[in-house]
């Protein structure tokens, strides 16, 4: 059984948009399509003829490593910064898209009794119901659409995830609010060169607004920074579960064995919209 059998009246069969119903361990449609609820707790809504790149979505290893490194409590202070921005009006739903693991669906968004965490990746629906019975996790493309009833999010998250601002609007709650979080240009500067990591575009800001433009209105904009102190196991799973990961090399492998206690700058951008005001 998913966790609060009135949420599922939230969640649409992403094969003709109907409303889906709880039978036994399926959700069902009207049109009767099916989609089994794993023994885990998660259901996989993506279409079962569709064959995904391997590059698509956190490997296993990355999100691994995503584990340990928020489990340490190292992006904590940007969960406290968030708690402002990511108020629940108190009506609606909570959704997290691209939810990883779900650890910051599960510290935020408790004023709503349905927070749904949507991930492309099996592999983190799988960890994210494992840890957070009380969320239901949901395996979806959002390039493709959110699997979740129009205008009934109170709180839309995205956190270092793909992007679909017309469904964000789409899903949004007249007063709800779609919190977004992307790193600054400046974001771990000090370990880019060290370790021959990516760097964040300078223009990331402009065009998440500018796709956003027509969709949703920003209401608030933020920026976050603070310094962390990172020796060994903590240093290799910031790189892990990063973008740069899926280009490893011997050199970077050898730099981080033979790193010491590294400080270096977390640097984010937290965007927030809202629905147009008439
Ligand atoms: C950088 S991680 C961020 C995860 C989480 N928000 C966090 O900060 O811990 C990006 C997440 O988006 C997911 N993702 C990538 N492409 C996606 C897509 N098209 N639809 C849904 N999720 C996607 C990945 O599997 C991964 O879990």
């Amino acid at each position: 059984m998913l966790p609060g059998m009135d949420c599922v009246e939230a969640i649409i069969c992403p094969l003709c948009g109907e409303g889906l119903t709880e039978e036994g361990n399926s959700l069902v449609c009207p049109a009767r399509h099916t989609f089994d609820i794993s023994r885990s707790g998660y259901v996989n809504l993506l279409p079962s003829t569709r064959k995904l790149p391997e590059t698509v979505g956190d490997s296993a290893e990355m999100l691994a490593a995503r584990a340990q490194f928020l489990d340490a409590g190292y992006f904590d202070s940007l969960i406290d910064h968030l708690r402002g921005p990511a108020h629940h009006p108190g009506s609606g739903y909570v959704v997290d898209v691209g939810s990883g693991t779900g650890h910051y669906l599960a510290a935020l968004g408790d004023g709503s009794a349905c927070r749904f965490g949507i991930d492309i990746s099996k592999t983190a629906a799988r960890m994210g119901a494992t840890r957070h019975k009380d969320i239901t996790f949901l395996v979806a493309d959002v390039h493709r659409g959110i699997p979740l009833a129009s205008e009934g999010a109170g709180l839309l998250l995205d956190i270092f995830s793909p992007r679909n601002p017309a469904e964000f609007a789409r899903v949004l709650h007249p007063e709800g609010t779609a919190v977004v979080v992307i790193p600054a240009p400046d974001h771990l500067a000090e370990l880019i060169e060290r370790f021959d990591l990516l760097q964040v575009q300078d223009d990331k800001e402009d065009i998440v607004l500018r796709a956003f433009e027509g969709h949703l209105s920003p209401r608030d904009r933020e920026h976050i920074t603070f310094e962390m102190t990172l020796t060994g196991d903590a240093l290799r799973d910031l790189v892990g579960m990063g973008p740069s990961a899926r280009h490893p090399s011997e050199d970077r492998t050898r730099a981080l064995d033979e790193a010491s206690a590294v400080t270096c700058t977390a640097s984010f951008v937290v965007l927030s919209f809202g629905r147009a005001r008439s």
